[in-house]
């Protein structure tokens, strides 16, 4: 069986993108793959946070995977900050990245851009990324399109290491899904949806009730004029909506195009919303039961054990390629 490794920060409100372009691709692919998912809270303190609502999100987030399907008899789920071979690891692939390379990186760029304290972790945020990745001799990563550069960057990191010091890591493929791989902000679609976007009606959460996404469906930014119609260049609030219905609906965007000919985009939002809300609902039933049990601790004991296992067998490797510390027998 190939390898997955992916992870969400715990930065805040998981949304329909994380979703959408992450989370409903791992349920699927757990059942073909021998998966990692992994709680990245290490990346989240590279811009900062509360500690109170961090360790809130931390939990809130584990739950959310289970809910959302993740199966820990098939899937190992676990908090990066439990399995100490990451920051190690990271520290090794610091070390064989160049300052120019992560200064180019988008995300880099966007997150630092005006402000006059930045975090070296922030700079240094990918080559933790790619260990993440390289420890456990991953085939497959799923992301967003968001994530593609960083991916890249992992290759090449990983690339460089096994050329430099010793053939040791699997270099891993980026896997983006053909729709959905990018949801937009329903407040400006020329934009990505995002958990950190100060306008919280720009993105649902996937905890919001019934009403909050009504409400925030409703005021989606569309056009003035009035055809349910995907054409993203010159109509991309509707298309950014269309994509939604049509992932979440099972159904093509020519149906949906159909269903609402000749009826405004009143009708088709509410037809959405009820899409989304269908979605929802179980998800968050499922939820809320998992904060209260006692399931969510046991699982992520497990996963973090069975997480450094692996690891540890890497972080071996890595420090005997680079001829860290001394021959053990
Ligand atoms: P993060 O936490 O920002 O997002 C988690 C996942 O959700 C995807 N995503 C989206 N997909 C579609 N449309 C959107 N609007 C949208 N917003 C987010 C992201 O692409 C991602 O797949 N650096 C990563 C976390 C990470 C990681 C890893 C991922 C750390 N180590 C190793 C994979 C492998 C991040 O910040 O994701």
């Amino acid at each position: 069986m190939k390898t997955i490794f992916s992870g969400i920060q715990p930065s805040g409100t998981i949304t329909l993108g994380n979703y959408i372009g992450a989370m409903k691709q791992f349920v699927e692919l757990q059942n073909d793959y021998n998966c990692y998912f992994c709680i990245v809270d290490q990346h989240a303190i590279t811009v900062p946070q509360d500690r109170l609502e961090l360790r809130k999100n931390i939990k809130s987030l584990a739950a959310l995977y289970l809910a959302v399907g993740i199966d820990p008899e098939k899937s190992t789920l676990f908090i990066q900050s439990e399995v100490p071979a990451h920051a190690q690891a990271g520290w090794m692939m610091q070390c064989v990245s160049y300052i120019g390379e992560l200064e180019r990186m988008t995300q880099f760029k966007d997150k630092s851009e005006g402000k006059d304290a930045v975090s070296a972790g922030l700079l240094t945020y990918p080559p933790l990324m790619a260990a993440d990745i390289l420890l456990y001799n991953t085939d497959l990563v799923p992301v967003g399109e968001d994530q593609k550069q960083h991916l890249e960057l992992t290759r090449d990191l990983a690339e460089r290491f096994n050329k430099k010091y010793n053939d040791i890591f699997t270099v891993p493929e980026v896997r983006i899904a053909k729709e959905g791989a990018r949801v937009m902000s329903l407040q400006d679609p020329l934009k990505k949806m995002s958990k950190s976007d100060p306008n919280k009606k720009s993105f649902i959460s996937l905890l919001d009730d019934p009403k909050q996404i009504e409400k925030k469906i409703k005021s989606a930014v569309t056009d003035s004029e009035g055809i349910v119609k995907y054409d993203k260049e010159n109509k991309p609030g509707v298309s950014n909506l269309l994509s939604i219905y049509s992932i979440l609906s099972g159904k093509t965007v020519a149906e949906i195009e159909g269903e609402y000919e000749g009826k405004g985009y009143g009708e088709f939002k509410a037809g959405l919303s009820e899409i989304v809300i269908g979605t929802l609902k179980p998800i968050q039933d499922k939820y809320y039961a998992l904060m209260e049990s006692e399931e969510l601790d046991l699982v992520l004991d497990q996963g973090a054990e069975k997480a450094n296992k692996v690891a540890n067998k890497m972080i071996k490797k890595m420090e005997s390629a680079m001829g860290l510390g001394r021959k053990r027998k």
